[in-house]
């Protein structure tokens, strides 16, 4: 059984952190790997980069924001409480090139699939500058993990009620203007990677992102998770999730997220019945 060991709430209970008891994934999960969790035998598979993997206490950590149907069933879970499954780690590990000079940009949770990233290439000797942002401060998370993930830590929010009144692109225009920018990564809400990619690319600036399509096996199997990428088709949960920024079909990858937005409204309004 995968028991939630910790339970926490942020940015007023729509994110929730969940550290869980699965021995065997935490022993194997590399920095970038995701797992697809199910709160119980009919629940819907929900895929979520890990936040943090404790090999010693054997347990994984997810940060999820509660949008629709099956993250309201998650969030009625508390600690003692178990997902019915937990799989993983799936996905290729994050690829990190010692000695770089590095932008982080995070937007929303995509600043908990960040964190690890952004630590394991200050671990490896890179000159990490992080740029995170969320619409106001109440929604802001994981500050102080990561400050000390960094180097240098750049705050935006979107209605300036924290740091710098303004989108993460802001700061990174005045980084990238300012040169010695080795490689970026951008991991958030679609849009604000798109937006990333296409500013990165005017400079030349190689860009990772992280990609969170649609997934039901996890396994390159039922191709719920294509994306374009360079002209062709991708799998996210066996080739990604991480892939070139500048060589994917946001587009495309947005029009497919919205794919089911109906079904999952009025899912979501049945089960908060
Ligand atoms: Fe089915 Fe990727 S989730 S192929």
């Amino acid at each position: 059984m995968f028991t939630i060991v910790n339970r926490e709430e942020m940015a007023g209970g729509t994110v929730i952190l969940n550290e869980i008891e699965a021995p065997r994934i935490a022993a194997k999960a590399r920095p970038g790997q995701f797992l697809i969790l199910k709160a119980n035998e009919n629940g819907e598979r929900i895929p979520l980069t890990m936040a943090e993997t404790d090999p010693e206490k054997g347990t994984v950590t997810v940060i999820y924001m509660v949008v629709g149907k099956s993250t309201e069933l998650f969030r009625r879970l508390g600690v003692g409480d178990a997902y019915q499954d937990v799989i993983g780690p799936l996905g290729q590990p994050t690829h990190i090139e010692p000695g770089k000079n590095v932008v982080c940009v995070g937007g929303g949770t995509g600043v908990a699939v960040l964190h690890p990233i952004a630590r394991g290439m200050k671990q490896a000797g890179c000159d990490v500058t992080s740029i995170i942002g969320s619409r106001n401060r109440d929604l802001l998370i994981l500050e102080d993990k990561m400050r000390l993930a960094s180097t240098d830590l750049h705050i935006c929010t979107d209605d300036g009620s924290y740091g710098r009144k303004g989108f993460v692109t802001e700061v990174l225009k005045e980084k990238l203007e300012a040169g010695g920018v080795d490689q970026v990564v951008a991991i958030g809400p679609v849009p604000m990677m798109k937006f990333v990619s296409l500013m990165t690319k005017e400079y030349g600036v190689p860009t990772m992102v992280s990609l969170n399509p649609i997934m039901i096996d996890g396994t390159g199997m039922c191709g719920g998770c294509r994306v374009t990428v360079g002209g062709e088709t991708k799998f996210g949960c066996v080739d990604g999730p991480e892939f070139d920024g500048h060589q994917v079909d946001f587009d495309e990858l947005i029009l497919r997220l919205r794919a089911y937005t109906e079904q999952e409204r009025h899912s979501h309004e049945l089960c908060k019945c």
